[in-house]
């Protein structure tokens, strides 16, 4: 006769319990102020980047936008005599005039009609745009073709030996210089002024 045999299974010890883990949510006014401070942190970062990129200049000293700055012995290398023909920096996009009886002045090389770069002629002593043909005295001043007025200027500011400064007015009209020996030029290519006419 068979006996059946009977395994008891071992039984396993009771699995612990994890202890309980209290989560306590925010309330509503919690959250509410969670939700405002979050609000006020953002719109603070985003003004104080906003001020500092504003802030900062948008252009290098020396790269057209920015201010052309020479001092020294460059015054010399950039300063045209009275009545010489004028300077012109390709970098900076203008040129650098130095007109008998008016005085100094920086012209925006580029023409009013449709952008074209006009140059200096020296045989005619007069700026020529090789696209249209429109010509403008040394001054910037219009002479003749389809351009509808003259060649607008940069704000220039110079020092003097007796650390005296001038600048260019609100009109663009070349700074006198009377004699005085200059030690810097500051051109501002990021301050145009547009002549109003032909004049
Ligand atoms: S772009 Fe200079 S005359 Fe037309």
């Amino acid at each position: 006769m068979a006996t059946a045999s009977v395994t008891k299974a071992k039984a396993s010890p009771p699995a612990e319990t994890a202890p309980a883990v209290e989560v306590s949510l925010p309330n509503r006014r919690e959250f509410l102020y969670y939700i405002w401070g979050a609000s006020i942190i953002m719109l603070t970062g985003m003004a104080g980047a906003g001020l500092i990129w504003f802030g900062l200049p948008r252009f290098k000293e020396g790269e057209f936008g920015g201010t052309f700055v020479y001092s020294g012995a460059q015054v010399t290398d950039v300063l045209p005599a009275p009545g010489a023909p004028p300077t012109s920096v390709p970098a900076g996009r203008f040129h650098l005039a130095n007109v008998e009886g008016e005085g100094f002045l920086a012209l925006y090389g580029v023409c009013t009609h449709l952008g074209c770069l006009p140059k200096w002629v020296i045989t005619n002593r007069r700026f020529e745009c090789p696209c249209h043909g429109s010509k403008f005295e040394i001054n910037g001043k219009y002479i003749e073709g389809p351009a509808p007025r003259s060649l607008d200027r940069f704000r220039v500011t110079l020092t003097f030996a007796d650390g005296s400064t001038a600048s260019t007015n609100a009109a663009g009209d070349p700074i006198p210089l009377d004699g005085k020996q200059i030690v810097s030029i500051a051109v501002n290519t990021g301050a145009r002024i547009k002549r109003p006419g032909k004049d």
